[in-house]
Order: C-alpha cells, then structure tokens, then sequence
C-alpha cells in the first residue's frame, strides 16, 4: 500500500511542526514524528526527555505508543523530522519497536532542517530482524 503525495505532504508537515511539542531541556535535540496509519489517520509525537537521563523516550515511540493505545495496529508510513542535515535516522531501540507493528517494506521517511527528506524501509534500517511472526 503507497503513500499518496497528498498523504506524504501531510505526513511531512505534521512530522516537522511535532518538533514543536518536543520536551528536550537536556540535549535541545528536537525530534517530531508523524504515523500515517492504514484507516488514514495521522499520530504525532515527540522526544520527552527526564532529568534522570535514561528515562526520557524517543518521539517514534511516544507515536507508536499513541497509535497503539487509540487502537490503531495498521500503519502506511512513518515520518521522522530533526533540525540536522542529513537528516537523522530511528535510533536502534526506536527500529526494534517500530518493527513489531510493521512490514519490512513500510517506509520511514526522514526529515531535515530544510525539509529535504530520505526515505528508507523498516527492512533496509534493520535487516534480518526479529518480529512478533518469530513468536508464532
Ligand atoms: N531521539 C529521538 O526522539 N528519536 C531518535 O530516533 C533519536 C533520538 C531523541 C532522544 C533524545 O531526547 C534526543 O533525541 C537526543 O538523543
């Protein structure tokens, strides 16, 4: 199932005005993040960071926690937007929990400061991963 560039254009806006809501005080490292689920609904988050450091949760899954619990477990793609240039990728906890509720073709687009964007696949940004169809 394709991303429409109607649905990327939102998808994109949504992920970069998320930074917006990010709590970051410690690193002042800004991540938003947009989910596009299957039903055509977009779900934002943010990195929150906490004064004990290990604490605070990446922006991909306060989303995916959001999506999950509003009852969604069908997603098209994923956006992700920083203020750096290229463009920062899911850090490897954020790929592993990314994974458990996606195909490896579902695509994570990448977001810079200007807007430029690169788009890989959960595949392509964790291989040979290790999925709830192991547990079957
Ligand atoms: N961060 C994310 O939100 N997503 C990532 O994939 C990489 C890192 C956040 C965590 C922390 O709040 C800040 O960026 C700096 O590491």
């Amino acid at each position: 199932m394709s991303v429409t560039a109607q649905e990327l254009e939102t998808l994109s806006i949504k992920a970069i005005d998320a930074k917006a809501t990010a709590y970051c005080p410690y690193s002042k490292f800004r991540v938003g993040a947009c989910i596009l689920t299957k039903s055509g609904e977009f779900i934002t988050g943010a990195n929150v960071e906490n004064a004990s450091y290990p604490v605070g949760t990446c922006a991909e899954r306060v989303a995916f926690g959001t999506a999950v619990v509003a009852g969604h477990k069908e997603f098209k793609a994923l956006a992700v937007a920083t203020d750096i240039s290229p463009p920062a990728s899911p850090c490897g906890m954020c790929r592993q929990f990314i994974r458990e509720f996606t195909s490896l073709d579902f695509p994570v687009y990448m977001y810079d400061g200007e807007g430029k964007h690169k788009v890989m696949t959960m595949n392509e940004l964790l291989p040979e991963s290790f999925g709830p169809g192991q547990l079957k």
